[in-house]
């Protein structure tokens, strides 16, 4: 099979490479990525002469036309990411997500190339803290900002690709993800090198936020599931019920890097802080038996923490950027 990969030198992008190149089944992966900010070609380390990489832009409809015309798949990750970033700038997330994701259903439409769309489960809104409902395939869309927005219009997109065009789509909505090469402006990866960096994390608000923690390991094995034995037109939701809320989690990352559990500040909320997210994934579990392999969300954390740790030429430079952007948002 040949699969194009968009936003492989990414965070999710570039594990999914990494776990497909070891999958050791018959796969040419080609990686389109436009290398912003959140791209590098350093997370993919070592597998350089294993798959072919495109520095471009998805937006560029005869270099997508092109790279598709050559493929069986396309596994659509890249985008403008970052909630906070969406809400200094939304424009580049109009462009990336909403257009980019346009010119890449319309090249598959064209070359008749099987689809399949990463998204997130921010579409459906927030959910309330003593709510103990989860979201579900069903859930209605209600996104909350720039970015949550934009990625909800590109879900509409290809939702209407497949029954007007015919497009042979999947998509899945997922919750948060840590592990190796995530971005440092994300929650937890910028408070394991704040510590690293001898600075104090910072907690947006109180803290009592909840975000549902899988790891990237096991996002990248349910996509492959969902690949393989997806049913065309259908959505699926990724999480490994891992709910906690901001504070705790920065507890928990003082407490593994051996510090205070108190060291940190509390800093100015998120406008519009989504309060609750939380994944009912039985049918992906129910339909392809799928698990999850990381149940415990400490040692998955312990063992993130380490790879920041062993891996400081990945970030390091980037360390001063990123904390100087949060300056200007004065969070
Ligand atoms: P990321 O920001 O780490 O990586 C995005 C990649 O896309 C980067 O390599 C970047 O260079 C590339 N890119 C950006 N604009 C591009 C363009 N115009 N053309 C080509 N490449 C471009 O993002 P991530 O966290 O790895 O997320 C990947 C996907 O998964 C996104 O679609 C995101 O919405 C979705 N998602 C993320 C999470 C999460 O917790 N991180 C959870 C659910 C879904
Ligand atoms: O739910 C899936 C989504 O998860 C993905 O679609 C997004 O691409 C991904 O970035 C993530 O969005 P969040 O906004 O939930 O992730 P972030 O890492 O930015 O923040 C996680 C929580 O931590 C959130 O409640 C805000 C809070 N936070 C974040 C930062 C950067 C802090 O308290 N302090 C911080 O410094």
């Amino acid at each position: 099979m040949r699969v194009l990969v968009t936003g492989g030198a990414g965070f999710i992008g570039s594990n999914f490479v990494r776990a497909t190149l070891g999958r050791g089944v018959d796969v040419e992966v080609t990686v389109l990525d436009y290398l912003t900010y959140a791209g590098s070609r350093s997370s993919l380390f070592a597998l350089e002469d294993q798959f072919k990489f495109v520095e471009g832009d998805i937006a560029d409809a005869d270099l997508v036309n092109h790279l598709v015309s050559e493929a069986d798949s396309v596994v659509h990750f890249a985008a403008e990411s970052h909630n906070d970033n969406s809400l200094a700038d939304p424009s580049p997330f109009l462009r990336t997500n909403i257009i980019g994701t346009y010119t890449l259903l319309q090249a598959v439409r064209t070359y008749g190339v099987r689809y399949h769309h990463v998204s997130t489960d921010e579409v459906y809104g927030d959910l309330a803290l003593d709510d103990p409902a989860k979201f579900t395939e069903y859930t209605p869309y209600n996104p909350s900002s720039p970015y949550s927005a934009t990625k909800a219009a590109s879900d509409m997109l290809v939702r209407a690709w497949v029954r007007s065009f015919g497009v042979r789509a999947t998509l899945s909505n997922c919750s948060n993800n840590y592990g190796p090469y995530q971005h440092i402006e994300k929650f937890i990866p910028r408070q394991i090198t704040n510590v690293l960096t001898g600075v104090r994390p910072k907690l947006y608000g109180a803290g009592k936020n909840v975000r549902d923690w899988i790891h990237v390991e096991d996002h990248n094995s349910a996509l492959w599931r969902v690949l393989e034995s997806g049913e065309i037109g259908r959505t699926y939701l990724i999480g490994s019920d891992g709910e906690l809320d901001n504070l705790t989690v920065v507890r928990l990352i003082l407490e593994l890097m051996d510090k205070d559990p108190n060291e940190f500040d509390h800093v100015t909320d998120r406008a519009g802080h989504d309060l609750r997210y939380a994944i009912d994934s039985s049918m992906l579990r129910d339909e392809f038996g799928w698990q999850p392999h990381y149940t415990s969300f400490r040692e998955g954390l312990r063992s993130t923490i380490d790879w920041y740790r062993d891996n400081r030429a990945w970030w390091e430079n980037e360390k001063a950027a990123v904390e100087a952007r949060y300056q200007a948002q004065k969070v």
